[in-house]
């Protein structure tokens, strides 16, 4: 029965996706792929009819050779009859082979650039996005769904003709041969397919157990091995073993439910078949001895009896594996009709010369959720080409904020930022990326190795570039005494290192992108005291020529900066150099007098 039944089992949680919900453009998607891929599929459904062609054609044979060549003894006639049959399955095996390629090939095809446009069209989207999607859930999306739709093509389609036309081949025949045993033989069969729907439909919820037990156990191991310092610290060893033992109990009864219902499956399939056979050869028989049937037909009905099942078992799921591929083909479009937030500009301007670097925010209001309060509201800032600028103020007034703004992770909500007069929103994202580099608050980088995370800021990087770039902000130090120096892979987001050793790190990547604005924010807040003042050192060099936007954390680096922004209630307060606002704010006075500006 194709392998199918099984499997299929092992997936199937959307029992309540109605298939009439199915976004058009999933329909449209799958036409669209069907007329794409048109000669393989239609090959397939050619050898699909020849197959079952060719499938019913042996008891008939069997019986041809019993009734008219065994009974009457033409020896002659059997050798031809046998090697008919033979014949006739070589065809099966040619047919067969290719019916299963080219369907799996059409399906994986399928799913296969279904796959990579999801993936492409995701990672285009604006942050928010991935703010209201959790990462786990993409991830199952983009692999683990799309396996389920490729049953679309395959059970859904090519699966579905193939039954509907076993069925009615083998009714017809039946009818053509006997139609009294016919009926009887099709007596049997609304309570075998109710049957097998009925286990279906437990079985599906077995597994449904199976997945959403698993899943807790999987969150649960995530969840206590990232936070295993945590965990260790305050001894919580015990407890969280505990919970874990009690998942990993509801884990395993859930999966002896379910195989205990696996188990049932075959024996009752047998069974029903061997009620079908034993009725058939009851009635047959007895019109047998009665002399109104030829033996002949009692064992071509066997035959065909025995062929029924594998359809009739996969039809009474048959909406079921359609309404689960349906849902995941369903959620997978829904992520393709997401629009990013920040679009690309339709005709992107850039300065003939290249741009200078000048920063201006001009009455930039913004809010993260319609919801909240804006972060920043009536926020001006204008910053020259080559200025240093540092902006100051309390945690959570507004600084990463006005960095996610600049480098159009966001757009505002209201006003307009400038970049030497152009709007950030007529820029195309190319150029922005271009000239700016971002040292982010907190720091990701790749399970790679140094090099190659350095090199992330431009690819095409010689390893001169790279080690010149990393002497620079003072990293070369630390990588030389690495086992591995620059080859050292770094661990999962960087774990391998030091807060401070990262932080050097993404310096170096974004210097060696040879920005024309460069954002740091809190950049060296990880960094000790003596790499903080040789990076302090080296600024005038690494900012060189540019425009930079820094958010600072301590004394000595604001007093690097040509001019102090201090931020608070969603605007700028106070500008001024060190020594301005030394004098004219108590508070700015105040911030570097506890030395913690911030
Ligand atoms: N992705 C987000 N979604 C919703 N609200 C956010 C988001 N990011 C930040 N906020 C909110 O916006 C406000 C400003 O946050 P922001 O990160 O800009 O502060 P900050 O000045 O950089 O603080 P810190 O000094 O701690 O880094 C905070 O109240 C914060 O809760
Ligand atoms: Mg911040």
């Amino acid at each position: 029965m194709r392998g199918g039944f099984g499997r299929r089992m092992t997936s199937g949680k959307e029992t309540d996706f109605a298939l009439s919900k199915l976004h058009p453009r999933a329909i449209q998607l799958v036409l669209n792929h069907f007329k794409r891929h048109a000669v393989p599929l239609l090959v397939a459904l050619g050898s699909m009819v020849i197959v079952t062609m060719m499938s019913l054609a042996g008891p008939y044979l069997t019986k041809v050779a019993i009734d008219d060549y065994i009974v009457t003894g033409d020896l002659n006639g059997l050798t031809w009859i046998a090697l008919l049959i033979l014949l006739s399955y070589g065809v099966f095996w040619g047919g067969s082979f290719w019916q299963t390629f080219l369907s799996s090939w059409v399906a994986q095809r399928f799913i296969g650039d279904l796959r990579i446009q999801l993936y492409d069209h995701i990672q285009r989207q604006s942050i928010d996005f991935f703010h209201r999607r959790r990462t786990g859930d993409l991830l199952s999306r983009i692999v683990h769904d799309l396996e389920t739709v490729s049953e679309l093509v395959t059970s859904g389609f090519i699966h579905l003709l193939n039954d509907v036309l076993t069925l009615l081949g083998i009714a017809i025949i039946l009818w053509v041969l006997d139609p009294p045993l016919a009926l009887v033989t099709f007596f049997v069969l609304p309570p075998i397919a109710w049957i097998m729907n009925r286990l279906g439909k437990k079985m599906r919820q077995a597994y449904t157990e199976v997945r959403e037990r698993l899943a807790d156990l999987n969150v649960d191991v995530e969840e206590s091995l990232s936070g295993i310092r945590v965990v260790q610290a305050l001894n919580r060893e015990a407890a969280k073993s505990g919970t874990f033992s009690r998942l990993s109990w509801d884990n395993l009864r859930a999966n002896l439910r379910a195989a205990s219902l696996f188990a049932l499956l075959f024996p009752t399939m047998t069974i029903s078949r061997v009620a079908g056979e034993s009725l058939v050869l009851w009635y047959g028989g007895w019109r047998v001895v009665a002399g109104t049937l030829t033996l002949g037909v009692i064992i071509a009905f066997l035959g065909y009896v025995r062929r029924f099942f594998a359809p009739l078992a996969e039809l009474s799921q048959i909406y079921n594996t359609l309404q689960h591929a349906g849902a995941s083909l369903h959620r997978a479009v829904e992520i393709l009709e997401e629009v990013p937030s920040v679009t690309e500009p339709s005709l992107p301007q850039s300065p003939s010369e290249g741009f200078k670097g000048e920063i201006v925010f001009d009455r930039v209001a913004f809010t993260y959720d319609q919801e909240q309060e804006h972060v920043l509201s009536g926020f001006d800032l204008s910053i020259k080409p080559g200025e240093t600028f540092a902006l100051v103020g309390p945690t959570g007034a507004g600084k990463t904020t006005v960095v996610n703004l600049l480098t159009r992770l966001y757009d505002p909500t209201e006003g307009a930022i400038r970049i030497d007069g152009i709007d950030l929103r007529a820029i195309a994202s190319r150029d922005l990326r271009r000239i700016m580099a971002v040292v982010p608050q907190s720091v990701f980088l790749f399970n790679r190795s140094l090099r190659e995370n350095i090199r992330v800021g431009r690819p095409q990087a010689t390893d001169e570039e790279v080690e010149t770039v990393a002497k620079l902000v003072g990293a070369h130090y630390f990588i030389r005494r690495l086992p591995d120096g620059y080859e050292t892979r770094v661990g999962e987001g960087g774990s391998r290192l030091s807060g401070g050793q990262r932080q050097l790190i993404a310096l170096a990547r974004a210097l060696l992108a040879q920005p024309r604005i460069m954002i740091l924010d809190e950049a060296t807040s990880s960094v000790d005291p003596h790499s903080e003042r040789r990076i302090r050192q080296a600024m005038p060099s690494i900012l060189q020529g540019k425009t930079a936007l820094m958010i600072a954390h301590r004394l000595s680096t604001l007093e690097s900066a040509d001019r102090i922004g201090m931020i608070g209630e969603g605007q700028l307060q106070k500008i001024g150099t060190h020594r301005q606002l030394m004098q004219t704010s108590p508070l700015y006075r105040d911030l570097v007098k506890k030395q913690h500006v911030s």
